[in-house]
């Protein structure tokens, strides 16, 4: 079962880390080389719309497997020696998971809100600003993603 559980919790982080390897180095360079102010809008809106509802479904099943697997253990220890302990890297991953998480909901709810509202109004050049907003917000997000992977691995 557990086996199952870290799959999961995988195919989800796959998902979500990368989305957003693709989305900053691929997608916005190719858009920013390619297409004027108006269109980069536009695309960058078509794409949001489908990629972030996965990241929430993502997010989700990160979160529901990751504690899952924690606390499973976590017993597992308690019963098998006394006290409950689980590999320093496990807390860092549940740490750097959970400001992910803040961090897309505040990509999310401020800056891709801001971004709608401005596109809605074709106010590109305040859509333009959010944009680099959401970039700079998913940026850290990847690079703390990369920090938890070390720290799951490495960390004991
Ligand atoms: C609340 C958030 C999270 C919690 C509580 C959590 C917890 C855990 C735990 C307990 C493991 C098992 C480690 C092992 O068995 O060696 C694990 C593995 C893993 N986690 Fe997370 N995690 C969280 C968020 C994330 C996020 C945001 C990512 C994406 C970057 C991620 C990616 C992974 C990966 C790829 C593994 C597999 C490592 C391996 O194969 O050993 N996790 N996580």
């Amino acid at each position: 079962m557990i086996d199952y559980v870290k799959l999961t919790h995988l195919v989800a982080a796959i998902v979500w880390m990368g989305g957003m390897a693709f989305m900053l180095m691929a997608l916005r360079p190719a858009a920013t080389a390619l297409l004027q102010l108006p269109e980069r809008m536009l695309l960058m809106e078509a794409v949001w719309r489908r990629f972030f509802p996965m990241v929430m479904v993502s997010i989700v099943v990160l979160f529901a497997t990751g504690t899952n697997l924690y606390t499973t253990t976590f017993r597992a220890m308690r019963i098998a020696n006394g006290q409950g302990s689980v590999p320093v890297g496990w807390n860092v991953m549940l740490v750097l998971g959970l400001l992910m998480m803040l961090i897309f909901g505040h990509i999310f709810f401020s800056g891709y809100a801001k971004f709608k509202r401005a596109q809605a109004v074709q106010g590109w050049q305040l859509a333009s600003q959010s944009v680099a907003q959401i970039h700079t917000l998913m940026m850290v997000n990847f690079l703390l993603g990369w920090l938890a992977l070390f720290a799951v691995r490495l960390l004991r």
